[in-house]
């Protein structure tokens, strides 16, 4: 597996691919893998000629400086699991390197990432999208993928990137693909390497808790699936709801009703301690 640095290796490389005739699938991640991120990479392996995993703490996307400087960093064991999984290439670039002019300079150019981006995640991170939009759209500029591949947790970010790929012109298919749990439930996320002990045990509460309310859903209003929710995790000394809405799964709007759309999701952030925690679930799916 190469380990490329900089933006201009980065470029050779993926012209040598393309004079291969291989097609590029593209796992932009910000490192600190688990089995979620390697789900991706797999599939990337599967379907492409090539490909390529970026590792990079973007800094754009985080709003509390907190966050970023305790994002967990582990490089060289993530290398490791890249060759293992097959990767061809890892592009782990320093941030003068993404952001030549500076961030501030990349900020200037203003995605239109629709109503998507406004909501949840957008009304509790501002300017988290914006950065997003910055980091990927880089990415997708550089290496101009045939795929790229995101993971269902971070459900409200994949509506967001297929809407900037759309505004922006760019032609890569968004493949997303589904959340990885650990064996009691918890979502797989880089952040869970900051809980400690006792949080780790309580954190598996907050799948349960969506889990079990699916059953419930089905003899109770979207309202009531909402107040179960938020009011059984919140019972919990440790665990706090930031935010539970139940929306419809295209447009991330909040629905009042179960009939309002045959494809209804609950998108959750949890604080535990200090840890942000992400999950969701599906109440209605197209299919059943
Ligand atoms: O989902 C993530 O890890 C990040 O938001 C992403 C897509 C790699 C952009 O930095």
């Amino acid at each position: 597996m190469l380990i490329i640095r900089k933006v201009s290796e980065l470029l050779d490389y993926v012209g040598e691919r393309r004079q291969q005739n291989a097609s590029i699938g593209l796992v932009p991640t910000m490192g600190a893998l688990h089995k979620g991120h390697l789900s991706l990479v797999k599939r990337a392996v599967e379907e492409n000629g090539a490909a390529i995993v970026s590792l990079f703490v973007n800094p754009t996307q985080f709003n509390n400086p907190d966050d970023l400087a305790t994002y967990p960093r582990e490089e060289e064991r993530d290398f490791r699991l890249l060759a293992e999984a097959g990767a061809a290439a890892v592009f782990a670039p320093s941030v003068e390197e993404v952001y030549p002019d500076g961030a501030a300079r990349a900020a200037e150019h203003v995605f239109d990432l629709g109503r998507a981006a406004e909501v949840m995640e957008g009304i509790h991170r501002p300017g988290h999208f914006q950065g997003v939009a910055q980091v990927v759209s880089r990415l997708f500029n550089l290496v101009r993928p045939d795929r790229a591949y995101f993971g269902e947790k971070d459900f409200q970010q994949i509506a967001v990137i297929r809407n900037m790929v759309r505004s922006e012109g760019i032609d890569v298919d968004i493949v997303a693909c589904p959340i990885v749990r650990d064996s009691d439930g918890l979502a797989l996320s880089s952040r869970n390497a900051l809980l400690d002990s006792a949080q780790r045990a309580l954190a598996p509460e907050i799948y349960r808790t969506l889990r079990d309310s699916v059953p419930f859903s089905r003899t109770h209003t979207v309202e009531e699936t909402r107040d179960y929710v938020t009011g059984r995790i919140n019972s919990h000394d440790g665990l706090e709801v930031e935010y539970f809405e139940i929306v419809d799964a295209r447009t991330l709007e909040a629905v009042d009703n179960w009939e309002e759309s045959p494809w209804v999701v609950g998108c959750i952030t949890v604080y535990c301690g200090k840890v942000r925690l992400i999950d969701n679930i599906a109440y209605r799916t197209p299919n059943n």
